[in-house]
């Protein structure tokens, strides 16, 4: 009988040799993302994959705790090293909310891209994303709710994992390697074929059309999410008819129909 709740390797290199090879696994750190900063910053080339079964201080975006019961979950971060200009860096939050989604349709799910790079099944979280740069490297942490069946109760948003949705207990080892497959051919378009992830992005849009209110470093505006621009931008109806192209948020929330 297969164990679900513990990482196999052997399975991993089953399905995947190359991939197996590129992946550092930890029992327990404190955040992934730390910890595939310091690879890099001692030279680790690109696509290694920092993979952990426990954090102690996993790290959500807006300085918020990411919570993951051991044995149900995927915590990991991808170290890249884009050859492309910086300025086009923030994409590559994009590309991988894309590829969660992707991945998360051989499942069997329906998944939805929250702009930026949330991942939504069923209106719920599945999937928070948190991409950080650095001089030279960028490092892509993901953490995915695979098996995991109870949410604390103090969550702000409601969150979902695969096996709530499908019913039965998922192979980490197949979503990962799906994932990475996913994100490694996305994040191959992010410089050169840009529109391909913008084609495949917007239908997945969850927000398209609805009434939202952004919390930006100036104050909060509301207005209906008419879509993503050329560039990623979400685009922002105001009441006035104008659309507003906005780059960053610190926060989206839906408002009430
Ligand atoms: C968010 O939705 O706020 C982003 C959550 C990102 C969590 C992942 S888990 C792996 C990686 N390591 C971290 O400390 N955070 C990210």
């Amino acid at each position: 009988m297969r164990n679900f709740e513990e990482w196999d390797g052997a399975v991993l290199a089953e399905l995947d040799q190359e991939w197996s090879k590129r992946i550092i696994f930890y029992e327990t750190c404190a955040s992934t993302n730390d910890e595939a900063r310091r690879l890099a910053k001692a030279g680790s080339p690109a696509w290694r994959v920092i993979l952990a079964e426990n954090q102690t201080t996993g790290r959500g975006r807006r300085g918020q705790v990411w919570h993951c019961p051991p044995g149900t979950g995927i915590a990991m971060s991808v170290i890249l090293r884009p050859d492309f200009s910086r300025n086009l860096w923030a994409r590559l939050a994009l590309a991988t909310g894309l590829a969660v989604a992707e991945a998360l349709d051989h499942f069997g799910l329906s998944a939805e891209v929250k702009w930026p790079n949330d991942v939504w099944v069923d209106r719920k979280k599945i999937c928070g994303i948190l991409v950080e740069a650095e001089d030279d490297f960028v490092i892509i942490g993901i953490g995915l709710n695979v098996n995991v069946s109870v949410f604390p109760s103090e969550m702000v948003d409601p969150a979902t994992s695969l096996f709530l949705e499908i019913g039965e207990l998922v192979g980490r080892e197949e979503v990962l390697l799906m994932l990475l497959r996913r994100l490694e051919s996305r994040v191959a378009q992010v410089a050169n074929d840009f529109s391909a992830i913008l084609a495949a992005l917007r239908p997945r849009c969850a927000l398209t059309g609805k009434r939202i209110e952004l919390e930006l470093p100036l104050g909060n505006l509301s207005g209906t999410m008419r879509g993503i621009g050329e560039n990623g931008e979400l685009l922002l109806e105001m009441e006035s008819g104008e659309i507003l192209g906005i780059l960053q948020a610190d926060r989206i929330r839906l408002k009430a129909e």
